[in-house]
């Protein structure tokens, strides 16, 4: 990593100012439905209290667009942060002003503020430098952790480290480590698997990746464009024709380079997205009417499984199929198996992705697991992420 670490500053009985991505899902009630994102930030949290520095955390919370809104306020995150730390956090339930001065002020090596939604101040996405400022005037030191949110340039991932010596935190360091080692540096084959409803989501990855694989491996929605660009008849898939040229592109540039891309050879094709929809395996081209194609067929799982067992890295992001429907999973949860078992260094991001190999029990059997998704597929796509930008170089 060319960017400084939490580990290049002496942090004894300083304030340290640590963005942290606490954006976590909520039920309807606003009960935290998954803590990984404040559990991914923990040991940078733990290793700041036991080297003697006060710690004052900052995140945003869903999209409040710049006002106060009581639905996103921060108090249960905080409460989870504080149990899963074992120890009592203090909350401001103000972002910036007297209060949230004060406490930071107050605060005593040994303990823990968690200051209240950065996005409801209106200068955060702006990155006002005023706002950054203050926010800075609270602390000695900037360390970001909050990967998720590392594709955003606002005031508490970039704008904040031109007022404080800035580094990385442990989470950071760890995924710009396995999704570089993946992209500069891989070992070969190395294989991208890419998912997902839409071409458009992921031309930048799709256009980036094509230049460094060995092989490309498409499925999900997405696939149905690249076979429409064969000229392949896909009934009433969803397609972008008007993505048919980029896909011709990409299988150009993939020829040209000796890529191997594998798009699928069946399909389970149904004419309802529902669990009780009748579906059987189809073959692309031979789509009828309101027929759409909701997963990967049979052949079709055990061509990627081969190639995937023979992989020796592999970056995986996107679904196969509408894996919520269980008779449309199989693809994806055949891809997180696969991939488990090829012994692989596996990098997985994505959300959907993420969900598949949580619910199959594979998390241990992957190498590395993001905690980002749209600031993983911009790594991905070879963007500098402008909260890593910002960082101090080494
Ligand atoms: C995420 O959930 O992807 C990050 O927290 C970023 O959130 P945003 O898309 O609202 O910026």
């Amino acid at each position: 990593m060319q960017k400084k670490t939490v580990k290049d500053f002496d942090v004894k009985n300083k304030k340290v100012l640590v963005r942290v991505d606490f954006n976590v899902p909520v039920d309807e009630a606003g009960e935290i439905t998954n803590d990984v994102r404040i559990r991914g930030a923990l040991p940078t949290i733990e290793y700041l209290l036991e080297q003697g520095a006060a710690v004052i955390l900052t995140s945003h919370f869903g999209r409040p667009k710049g006002k106060v809104n009581d639905k996103l306020r921060m108090e249960k995150i905080a409460q989870r942060t504080g149990e899963l730390l074992g120890r009592e956090i203090k909350y401001s339930t103000e972002f910036v002003g007297p209060l949230a001065a004060e406490k930071a002020k107050a605060l005593l090596p040994g303990e823990v503020l968690l200051l209240e939604n950065s996005r409801f101040h209106p200068g955060e996405e702006k990155n006002d430098p005023e706002l950054a400022k203050t926010l800075a005037s609270y602390a000695d030191l900037y360390i970001n952790d909050a990967f998720g949110t590392a594709h955003r340039a606002h005031a508490t991932t970039a704008g904040v480290a031109d007022y404080l010596p800035a580094a990385a935190g442990f989470l950071v360091e760890k995924e710009i480590e396995f999704l570089s080692k993946a992209l500069e540096n891989p070992e070969r084959p190395f294989v991208a698997v890419i998912g997902g409803a839409k071409v458009s989501d992921k031309i930048g990855v799709l256009s980036n990746l094509v230049e460094k694989v060995d092989a490309l491996i498409i499925g999900g929605g997405m696939a149905n464009t690249f076979l429409l660009a064969q000229g392949l008849e896909m009934g009433a898939s969803l397609v972008e024709p008007d993505k048919t040229e980029l896909a011709r592109e990409i299988m150009a540039t993939a020829r040209r380079r000796h890529v191997n891309i594998l798009l699928p050879q069946d399909l389970i094709v149904a004419n309802a997205i529902t669990e009780t929809a009748e579906f059987r395996v189809g073959l692309p081209g031979e789509l009828q009417g309101t027929e759409m194609a909701l997963d990967i067929g049979p052949e079709t799982i055990k061509e990627y499984a081969k190639l995937l067992k023979t992989s020796a890295t592999v970056i995986w992001n996107g679904p196969m199929g509408v894996f919520e429907i269980e008779n449309f999973a199989k693809g994806t949860y055949m891809v997180a198996e696969a991939i488990a078992a090829s012994g692989a260094l596996s990098v997985i991001g994505g959300g959907d992705s993420v969900a598949a190999v949580e619910n199959s029990g594979l998390v241990s059997k992957m190498s590395h697991i993001s905690t980002g998704g749209g600031a993983s597929l911009e790594f991905l796509e070879g963007k500098l992420l402008p909260g890593i930008a910002s960082l101090n170089d080494k």
